[in-house]
């Protein structure tokens, strides 16, 4: 296992597009995702993109635990707004509704500021595992919202281009202005 250098924005590897996976189960892969898991752990992240650590493939990990979500969720409501360490080669993202909120994103990409961005509330994902099992779920709230930031590094986006109103682009350390309720 071995940590990461994580490019940041400005690094082409961020901009472009990534290229699929041939094959999912490839042992060589299982190398690049336990550095990825490492790496994103280390730097408190709640996913990580291939591309984020120089490698232009399909690849994506993430987590999203409870404590993340709504305070005061029932477990119903839990269902698909909370993720274990879950891997995701090749993922497609499926719009399920047109219900989109706001919430407040990072990324070790672009350290020390956080975004106000609007996101599909509800999605459903697939891609495949490491041993090449098809992985399908649906996802709401934080859940949703790792997920399809994760996925637009496969495609170059990174979440301020997604901003409508850059005036809600700040510096974390200035966050305890700004979410004094959460
Ligand atoms: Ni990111």
């Amino acid at each position: 296992m071995a940590i990461l250098k994580i490019a940041r924005m400005g690094h082409p590897v961020l901009a472009q597009q990534a290229a699929p996976v041939a094959n999912p189960a490839d042992p060589a892969l299982r190398k690049l995702v336990s550095d990825m898991v490492e790496t994103m752990i280390d730097a408190n992240g709640a996913g990580l993109a291939a591309p984020q650590v120089h490698v232009p493939l399909r690849v994506v990990v993430f987590q999203a635990p409870a404590e993340r979500s709504d305070p005061g969720l029932s477990e119903d409501e839990k269902f698909d707004r909370t993720a274990p360490l879950t891997v995701l080669v090749n993922p497609v993202i499926e719009v399920m509704g047109p219900e989109r909120e706001a919430g407040w994103e990072g990324c070790l990409s672009v350290p020390g500021l956080r975004g106000l961005v609007e996101r599909s509330a509800y999605i459903r994902y697939s891609g495949y595992d490491l041993d090449g099992k098809k992985v399908e779920r649906t996802a709401r709230g934080f859940h949703a919202r790792v997920v399809q930031h994760e996925c637009d590094h496969l495609d170059g986006i990174l979440y301020p281009s997604r901003m409508s109103d850059l005036g809600n682009l700040i510096f974390e350390t200035e966050a305890k202005h700004w979410m004094k309720n959460e």
